[in-house]
């Protein structure tokens, strides 16, 4: 086990700094430098796309937060309605199936018994064609899906996922890019997009690059109890994906929250007990992030906040500031989601817990 950690104390710190390899893998043979290619999906595939009037996605756990990034992006890029939903809520539950629906399935190890009993519920009631993405190509979803999006993260060991999730990420938003094409996505649009997803490996490694800095961070946070999570937009589903990582190995509560809610409860429990960590990258919603980060501060809440150099705060004493690199809209959330990994690593770290396996938790949960 130690000769396959390589350098690395847990396969939870190798694992995230595979990532842009992951990322790179995974877009590998996929996209030109224009586009992406006919081979991505596969014929089949680009011909259920073509067809496709909606999306009905289904997961569980970090691959559900990937399902909620990408309805942002079903929606804002290729223009297609697009549901999400836990698998252990969906196959509970009466559906009215629109027509051309297409279902989704999200796993990493294609053996979660709620997402495959979805999946199965789904093949009966008269979804368009299933799409499975998923990283364990003889897994049992990926059989029984009628066509598979690979993502190529290679084996994930450590219990809370890291470089599946960025990887779900990456195949997603090339779905979305080849499905937007049958709605009026333009060459130029597209070939900005595939850009964007090039750029990110080297990205991913400057955020890496930050890991000492968010190593310090998490001194602040071995000792409290709580802590909540703000994002907006398509960051709010990545506040969710910051908030389980921290919760679930370093079992301090985390919950992430739409900043535009806050006044509506949480602020309630602000006080300088409580870390407020912020995901900010450049976006149209920023300013107004800004303002409900005022009104943490205001409170005496301890802000940390992930920015973008454009958009940061100044570094005070209420704000703690990590700037990130400049990064298109479009595959912000992928990067923003490690810096929120890697605090959460150490601060579990530092509490000593067991991060690669966590107590009460599975890595694949293969029973109800
Ligand atoms: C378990 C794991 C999570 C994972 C979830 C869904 O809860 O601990 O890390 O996100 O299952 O797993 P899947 O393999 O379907 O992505």
């Amino acid at each position: 086990e130690a000769a396959e950690r390589g350098n690395f104390r847990h396969f939870m710190a190798k694992e995230i700094h595979e990532q842009p390899r992951a990322i790179a893998e995974t877009l590998e043979g996929r996209v030109s430098e224009r586009r992406v290619l006919a081979e991505a999906l596969g014929p089949e595939a680009t011909a259920v796309l073509d067809r496709a009037q909606r999306v009905q996605i289904v997961a569980c756990g970090t691959s559900y937060h990937a399902g909620l990034v990408a309805r942002y992006w079903f929606e804002g890029i290729a223009g297609l309605p697009c549901d999400v939903e836990v698998a252990s809520e969906f196959r509970y539950r009466t559906h009215v199936v629109p027509e051309g629906t297409v279902f989704l399935t999200i796993s990493q190890s294609g053996e979660t018994a709620d997402t495959l009993a979805a999946l199965r519920e789904a093949k009966r009631m008269g979804y368009m064609a299933t799409l499975a993405i998923c990283n364990v190509p003889e897994s049992s979803l990926v059989r029984e899906s009628d066509l598979v999006l690979m993502t190529r993260a290679g084996p994930e060991i450590g219990v809370a996922s890291t470089k599946a999730f960025t990887t779900q990420l990456t195949a997603l938003l090339l779905t979305v890019i080849a499905a937007g094409r049958h709605q009026g996505l333009d060459a130029e649009r597209e070939q900005a997009l595939v850009q964007a997803l090039r750029h990110l490996p080297r990205q991913m490694e400057e955020v890496l690059a930050l890991e000492s800095e968010i190593e310090t961070l998490a001194e602040d946070f071995v000792d409290k109890r709580h802590s909540l999570f703000l994002g907006r937009g398509v960051q709010y589903p990545i506040a969710m994906e910051g908030a389980l990582k921290l919760k679930e190995i370093s079992y301090i509560h985390a919950e992430a929250y739409p900043a535009g809610e806050l006044k509506h409860g949480p602020l309630a429990l602000v006080d300088s007990e409580m870390p407020v960590v912020t995901v900010a990258p450049r976006d149209d919603l920023v300013e107004k992030l800004k303002s409900n980060l005022q009104e943490v501060r205001a409170r005496g809440g301890r802000l940390y906040v992930f920015a973008d150099a454009a958009t940061a705060p100044r570094d005070d004493d209420g704000y703690r500031v990590i700037t990130l690199p400049a990064v298109d809209e479009v595959t912000a959330p992928i990067l923003y989601t490690l810096p929120l990994q890697l605090l959460a690593y150490h601060v579990a770290v530092l509490k000593g817990t067991d991060v690669d396996q966590p107590r009460n938790l599975a890595k694949s949960v293969t029973v109800e």
